[in-house]
This record gives structure tokens, C-alpha cells and sequence, in this order.
């Protein structure tokens, strides 16, 4: 008799020792005279109970984690393999663990269910089905169904997908592309990882519909150089998606063109902004692009191009096979579906939650967080990358959507979630924020270049108690600066965190001057 066990290749779950766990449970395996035939999947994204081991039984897949290599002896004395119960790490049917039940997959319904790179798997699990009812759909009426389904962009400025498809579409052009943007660079997010390295084929599809959409028969993805794991999977997934038909001349034999590659980032912040990842595209430096012309009319080599993210790409598969509407049915407002929000920080249960936008930021942290890993309470929230406002107890019962966010001076962006105990030094994270500016600054305008060096100067002077409140009022100015005269959203956003710190953790921030000035 065979057994079928499922071990994550992901690289979270192989961060916790994935592989080794995977070698020891074939070694095991043997040794018992066991025949088990062991499937590398993607994590389903709880990332505490990595490695995640699954077994089929006849009762849906039941769960054991996280597993130690001193687990793996007394897992087989309990029969783990028959997926019986009797293991104190057996976390009973997947499915229900609470953390998955929870939430509204529609992104990532077969993450963590399928090997990634099967097409197989892929099919059976209603992969290409989207593909599938895009090619019977003329261009325009593939569009349509984007736009209907309200559908904006998941990288940070939530801008409609369907507008910038038409835009493209509309532009007479022999040669047009369609971009990925896998540079995923802000802290906490992962979202974009998991689905390239969990269900590859999904963002492929959604390429090929974008392709056939727009008119263009080139697609790139640019992922960030930090992720080998998710390179080699994607590499892997185009190979096989060319050989069965999916990408090539003659998609599926109906006379369509789509081709594909992957091309590394060479690990800048500013390369995720569009224009700027457009120019090291094309093997230039990583500066960011006046706009106008918007990359849709001028984007890659001149030519019209979709730049989206990685999870914009990733809906259009289940907006194409079951309706926009279908889509805009979850969420509130103009922000419809879902966003995989990703739970990072001091927080026990980290994670990959997908929900309908409208759930608000304390619902999320009481049902998903399980507390901090400190045990210390909760004190600030970065919501939406480093870019993101840090935000007190008072706003946590702001709704999760783009509206509400912007109401408070805060955004969504990428949907990542990192918390803060009350042991953070709030003026600390402000002075990070201006730090993080002058790495990452392309250089290319001032208020960006010179205000976020200025910025680290008078927050260190406000630290050291010198003229205090003169340099609160310079600090101040300042970001006003970079907010109203920086080109792009790097010097224009940087400010928001710093004067987050400031405004709702004012007592926290003269605690830090307080503590400095006593230690001189
Ligand atoms: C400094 C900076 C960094 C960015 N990083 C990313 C990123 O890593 N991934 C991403 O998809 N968008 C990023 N963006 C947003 C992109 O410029 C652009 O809005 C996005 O790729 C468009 O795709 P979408 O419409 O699907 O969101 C960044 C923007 C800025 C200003
Ligand atoms: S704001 Fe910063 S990153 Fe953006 S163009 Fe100016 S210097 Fe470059």
C-alpha cells in the first residue's frame, strides 16, 4: 500500500528545515519498509507551523506541525502516514484548521494544495480555466470583465486594472508587453513569494489573459534577486507551460502568441517603482522615469506596456472563469474582492490571511495573530510597507479598505501587516524610515536625495534634546517638503511613517528624548 505525504518547498517551510525533514521522512520511511510517495508542495501559508507536513487520507488531507527532526520517529510510531490523531502535533483535517478556515481564498485556493510546477495538478484543481474562456472572449470583452469586476491594482496605488488594460489595448502598436512586477521589496509582504512559489501557473495564466487582452505577445516577470526559490520554480513552470501548449506560437493550437521570461532585479527598493523597474529592464540604471507618458502608452522600450503586480496578475485566472461579478461580490466600496494580507512582526501566528477587504485591522489581529511573541501588548501597527503610517490603538477599528485607509492618512499598499510590542522606540522607527530613504533613493530629485540625509540629522538632534521643539518644527517642514516636492512615491511617502511616530506616539517619542538626555 502507498501513502501520500505532502512536504513544503516554499521558502518559508524550508527556512524551518524543509528539506532536511523531507530527506529524514523518505530515510524513515524506508527503513520501516514503507511506501510512501512524498509530494513537495507550496506552504499554505501559516508560517508558524512550518514545515507542515500533510498525509491524504480518504477524509481530506489531515495536518502535523511543526515538525522537528525529533519528531519524525515517534510521528511514524504513531502511523502519522494513515493520518491518525494520536500525535500531540497531529493539527487534525487541514481545511479546518481555524486560521485557514477563516479566510476567503479565491487567490489561493490551491496554494499549499498543489506541487507547483505539475500542470497536471494545476489542471485539476480548475487551473487554465480562465485561459480557457479568454480565448472563446474577444479582447475588448475580456477587458470588460476586469473592469467589472473592479479589480485595482494590488502593488501600492490600487490603480483600476481594467483602465490601464484598456489603455493599452487602445494603443495602436506592433509590439507590446506585459510586465510582472516581482520585486515585492516592502518589509513584512510575502504575498507575491507565495504565489510564485505555491501556484506558479496561476500568475502565468493571468500573463497569457493580459497578453491576449492587450495585444501583446511578450510578457516579462522581474523578480527580486532575493528569491532563488521562487526563480527556480517560475523557470520551471514556464518550461513546462511551453511544453504543453500554453505559452508559445500556437497557444493551445487557436494561433495565439504569448512568450514569457524571467528576468532578476539586482536588489534595489526603488526598482519595484514601475518606471524605474522599466529602466532596469532594459539593463539601465534603476531611475525613476518622468511621467508623463504613462508606461502604458510609453513603458518598455517605448512600447505600450501592462506593468502590474504580482497579485493583480494572479486574480484575473478566477475573474475570467467565474465573472467579474463573481469577483466584485466580495469586499466594500470601490475596494472589491480580496487582498491577501500578509501578518508579519512580533505576532505569534504569522501568516498569509486572503479576506475580503472591510474586515477592520483589530478583527484581523484578534482572530489571526494570536498575540505578540513577546506576550508585551500591541503598540503600533505598520500597515502597507515601509512607506506605510504607523498606526496607534485608536485607528485599529478602521475598516481594511483603500477609502477608509487614505481617510486616516494611511494606506493598504501591499496588504502587509507588521506589529509593533510597547518595547518599540517609536523615534527610532522614525529615524529608520528617513535611513531607509537615503539607501534606497534613486537620486534623481532633491527633496528625496538631500531631505531624507537632512531628515536623519534632525531626528538625531531632536534624540540628543538639542533645541528640541525648533527641530520638531524643522522635521516637520521637511516632510512637508518631500511630501509636495519629491517625483515619486519614495520621497513623497517616507514622510508618513515619520510623522505617524510623531503625531500618535508623541508620548513615546519624548520618552526616547527623556531616556537620551538622562544617559548624558
Ligand atoms: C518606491 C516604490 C516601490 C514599489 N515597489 C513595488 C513592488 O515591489 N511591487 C509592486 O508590485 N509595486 C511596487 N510599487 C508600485 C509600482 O510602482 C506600480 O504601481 C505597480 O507595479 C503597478 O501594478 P498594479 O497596478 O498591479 O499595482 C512601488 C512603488 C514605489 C513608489
Ligand atoms: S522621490 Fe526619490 S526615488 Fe523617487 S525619483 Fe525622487 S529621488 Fe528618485
Amino acid at each position: 500500500m502507498s501513502f501520500t505525504v505532502f512536504i513544503p518547498r516554499d521558502t518559508s517551510a524550508l527556512a524551518a528545515g524543509a528539506h532536511r525533514i523531507s530527506a529524514l521522512i523518505r530515510a524513515e520511511a524506508k527503513n520501516r519498509q514503507l511506501d510512501l510517495n512524498v509530494i513537495r508542495n507550496g506552504s499554505r501559508g501559516m508560517f508558524w507551523l512550518e514545515p507542515l507536513i500533510e498525509v491524504a487520507t480518504k477524509n481530506g488531507r489531515i495536518a502535523y506541525g511543526p515538525v522537528t527532526e525529533s519528531d519524525i520517529s515517534s510521528l511514524f510510531d504513531a502511523e502519522f502516514y494513515l493520518g491518525k490523531p494520536n500525535h500531540p502535533l497531529c493539527l487534525g483535517q487541514t481545511e479546518n484548521i481555524p486560521y485557514l478556515a477563516k479566510q476567503q481564498r479565491l487567490t489561493f485556493a490551491r496554494a499549499g494544495i498543489i506541487d507547483p510546477v505539475n500542470i497536471t495538478d494545476y489542471l485539476q484543481y480548475d487551473g487554465f480555466k480562465g485561459l480557457q474562456k479568454a480565448l472563446t472572449l474577444s479582447s475588448q470583452a475580456t477587458i470588460d470583465e476586469v473592469t467589472s469586476s473592479g479589480l485595482r491594482g494590488r502593488g501600492g496605488a490600487a490603480f483600476p486594472t481594467g483602465i490601464k488594460w484598456q489603455t493599452v489595448h487602445d494603443c495602436p502598436a506592433e509590439q507590446k508587453y506585459i510586465v510582472c512586477n516581482a520585486d515585492e521589496g516592502d518589509s513584512g509582504s510575502f504575498a507575491d513569494r507565495l504565489v510564485m512559489e505555491a501556484d506558479p501557473f496561476m500568475l502565468i495564466e493571468g500573463m497569457i489573459i493580459a497578453g491576449l487582452a492587450v495585444g501583446a505577445n511578450q510578457g516579462y516577470i522581474y523578480l527580486r534577486s532575493e528569491y532563488p526559490v521562487a526563480h527556480a520554480i517560475l523557470n520551471q513552470a514556464i518550461e513546462n507551460a511551453y511544453a504543453h501548449g500554453y505559452l508559445g506560437d500556437d497557444i493551445l493550437s487557436g494561433g495565439k502568441t504569448f512568450h514569457l521570461e524571467v528576468r532578476l532585479g539586482a536588489g534595489a527598493y526603488i526598482c519595484g517603482e514601475e518606471t524605474s523597474l522599466l529602466e532596469s529592464l532594459e539593463g539601465k540604471r534603476g531611475l525613476v522615469r518622468f511621467k508623463p507618458p504613462l508606461p502604458a502608452i510609453e513603458g518598455l522600450f517605448g512600447r505600450p506596456t501592462v506593468i502590474n503586480n504580482v497579485l493583480s496578475l494572479a486574480a484575473i485566472p478566477y475573474i475570467l472563469a467565474e465573472g467579474g461579478s463573481s469577483y466584485a461580490n466580495y469586499g466594500m466600496g470601490r475596494s472589491k474582492g480580496t487582498l491577501p494580507f500578509q501578518l508579519a512582526g512580533n505576532v505569534n501566528q504569522g501568516g498569509l490571511i486572503e479576506l475580503a477587504f472591510g474586515l477592520t485591522l483589530r478583527e484581523l489581529l484578534n482572530e489571526f495573530a494570536g498575540g505578540t511573541f513577546t506576550g508585551k501588548p500591541m503598540h503600533a501597527i505598520q500597515v502597507g510597507g515601509p512607506l506605510g503610517a504607523y498606526l496607534p490603538e485608536e485607528q485599529w477599528d478602521t475598516p481594511l479598505d483603500y477609502e477608509s485607509f487614505s481617510a486616516i492618512q494611511a494606506v493598504l499598499g501591499h496588504g502587509s501587516i507588521v506589529v509593533f510590542d510597547d518595547t518599540v522606540d517609536m523615534l527610532e522607527q522614525a529615524r529608520f524610515s528617513m535611513e531607509f530613504c537615503v539607501a534606497e533613493s534613486c537620486g534623481k530629485c532633491t527633496p528625496c536625495r538631500i531631505g531624507s540625509v537632512r531628515g536623519v540629522e534632525v531626528i538625531d538632534k531632536i534624540r540628543a534634546g538639542d533645541n528640541t521643539e525648533q527641530n520638531i518644527e524643522l522635521l516637520e517642514d521637511l516632510c512637508e517638503t518631500m511630501i509636495h516636492g519629491s517625483l515619486c512615491a519614495m520621497g513623497g511617502m517616507t514622510p508618513f511613517p515619520v510623522q505617524s511616530a510623531f503625531k500618535h506616539f508623541a508620548e513615546n517619542v519624548d520618552a526616547a528624548i527623556t531616556k537620551q538626555a538622562g544617559e548624558q
